[in-house]
């Protein structure tokens, strides 16, 4: 038997706490019974105090009666079996003591320090408990005495009876104790055996429920929805892998295939620079996959070495508005930026400005020339606290309601096609989400295919120049600086 088993050591507690249940019990019914008893013999006892003073006082007023020692020995005869009784003068002599009373102690008590009622006591004479009630009478004192042996076995019979069985009812109740909680708890063993068979190859496998909505039930549906949580980041762990090996390779599939075709007979200068821009160019798109695979795995793994201090959000935005401005520029798109002097927030500068970045990335990317994209900063105090808002709105392709609740999630796309020509890994929202997130913020968008989209970036902010209430609400905030590209 184990006996870290809680099976046992449920048995033992049980065990130990009927023990000392028994202990208890049986000590008060012993007290019980034996002051039931004697109070039993007192009251009989007293009844016979009061018969005898009754008689003394009778005999003493009686100018007739003979000498009191022979009446009493005579009283002593007529009275029921078993009672004896002696009484003493005020000199402290015994006047009458009836045969038993001679083996009880010879000194008469002191009439002078026994209460009115007399006091009841138990002796043992002659190897026999007797029970004994002193108590002052006109004359001196008189004892009177019941033996009480029978009681006393029977008490001794109880006594024995509960030493012995008390044992054996521990051990009957112990062992029932241990086969309840081993049934008890037989359905957690079935429930640790199937739970060890659940490994990385079946993982869909779920605990077995009884349907008797217990703890035991409870604890098996907790499992198992704990289960389909794993099973569904194992299966987000096994997706991300594969579709992160699918983008490297094919990437590092152009670079080896033109180097190899270029390589296969003599080319020309032309034909050699044109492979070597190839080359550059899947190699950069290789190491910004890298670099954002890299990022995405040291979030998951908490160590994205993000520090957060108070910082100018809207400098950091300008500045993520500049470097894009030449993109803007390239795919003819008008880029216009409202944005204050001053917002600060508690932030990490680099990672908001690479979110700003994927942002305006996307808004250019998916915006046909000739489209404008614009920025915006603002402040809201609804809802009780101070948000930034950063709205990128586009005039671009938009985003279907089909692919709208997925666009934030690893290696999504919305039309695979159209992404590859513009090379995208589906990559940059998540990061986008992932940033806003670990500064306490969130990242919300609004779509409409072949209209344009709205992203709006929404974090806690620590300090906002004092403006009127009113210009706070919407978008006109304090010296707003507006660009067009
Ligand atoms: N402003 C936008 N307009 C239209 N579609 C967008 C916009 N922003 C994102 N999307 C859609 O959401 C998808 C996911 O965007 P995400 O930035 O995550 O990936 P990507 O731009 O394709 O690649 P990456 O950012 O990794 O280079 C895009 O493929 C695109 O279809
Ligand atoms: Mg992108």
């Amino acid at each position: 038997m184990n006996r870290r088993s809680i099976r046992f050591r449920l048995t033992a507690w049980y065990a130990v706490i009927l023990a000392v249940t028994f202990m208890v019990v049986g000590g008060g019914v012993w007290w019980a019974i034996r002051d039931s008893i004697h109070d039993t013999i007192d009251k009989d006892l007293r009844s016979r105090l009061q018969a005898m003073r009754d008689y003394l006082r009778r005999q003493l007023a009686d100018p007739d009666s003979g000498p009191l020692a022979e009446e009493l020995a005579e009283q002593a005869a007529l009275a029921p079996s078993g009672t004896r009784f002696r009484i003493a003068g005020a000199d402290g002599r015994w006047i009458y003591q009836s045969p038993a009373t001679r083996a009880w102690k010879p000194q008469p008590p002191d009439p002078s320090r026994l209460p009115a009622g007399g006091r009841a006591q138990t002796i043992v004479a002659g190897g026999k408990p007797v029970r004994v009630l002193s108590a002052p009478v006109s004359l001196g004192v008189v004892q009177i005495g019941l033996p009480i042996d029978e009681f006393y076995e029977m008490l001794e019979e109880f006594t024995w009876t509960a030493l012995l069985a008390s044992p054996l009812v521990l051990l009957l109740a112990s062992a029932g104790g241990y086969w309840m909680s081993r049934r008890a708890l037989e359905p957690v063993d079935r429930i640790s055996r199937t739970a060890e068979q659940i490994g990385a190859q079946n993982l869909s496998q779920r605990l077995p429920l009884r349907s008797a909505g217990d703890e035991l039930d409870r604890l098996s549906a907790t499992l198992n929805a704990m289960f389909v949580r794993l099973e569904a980041a194992f299966h987000r762990i096994t997706q991300f892998t594969a579709d992160a090996s699918h983008e490297l390779r094919t990437p590092v599939a152009i670079i080896r295939t033109t180097a190899e075709l270029v390589r296969s007979k003599p080319r020309g200068q032309e034909e050699y620079t044109k492979a070597l821009d190839r080359i550059l160019a899947e190699s950069e798109r290789t190491s910004r996959l890298i670099d954002d695979l890299m990022l995405l795995a040291r979030a998951d793994a908490g160590a994205d070495g993000i520090v957060q201090e108070p910082m100018n959000l809207a400098e950091c935005l300008r500045g993520a508005c500049a470097e894009v401005r030449v993109l803007a520029e390239y795919g003819k798109v008008c880029l216009e930026a409202s944005v204050p002097s001053d917002c600060t927030v508690s932030g990490d500068d680099q990672a908001l400005r690479r979110l700003f970045l994927i942002l305006l990335d996307n808004a250019i990317k998916y915006t046909p020339a000739g489209g404008a994209v614009r920025v915006n900063l603002a402040v809201d105090d609804s809802a009780g606290k101070r948000t930034a808002v950063v709205e990128v709105r586009d005039t671009g392709l938009g985003i279907s309601p089909e692919d709208l609740p997925h666009i934030f999630e690893r290696f999504y796309r919305a039309a695979k096609d159209r992404s590859r020509k513009t090379g995208g890994a589906g990559l940059g929202l998540s990061i986008a989400r992932w940033i806003t997130q670990r500064h306490g913020g969130e990242v919300l968008v609004e779509s409409t295919p072949g209209t344009g989209s709205v992203f709006r970036v929404r974090l806690p902010v620590l300090s906002w120049p004092a403006l009127p209430a009113s210009s706070l609400l919407q978008n006109s905030p304090p010296q707003s600086t507006k660009e067009s590209l």
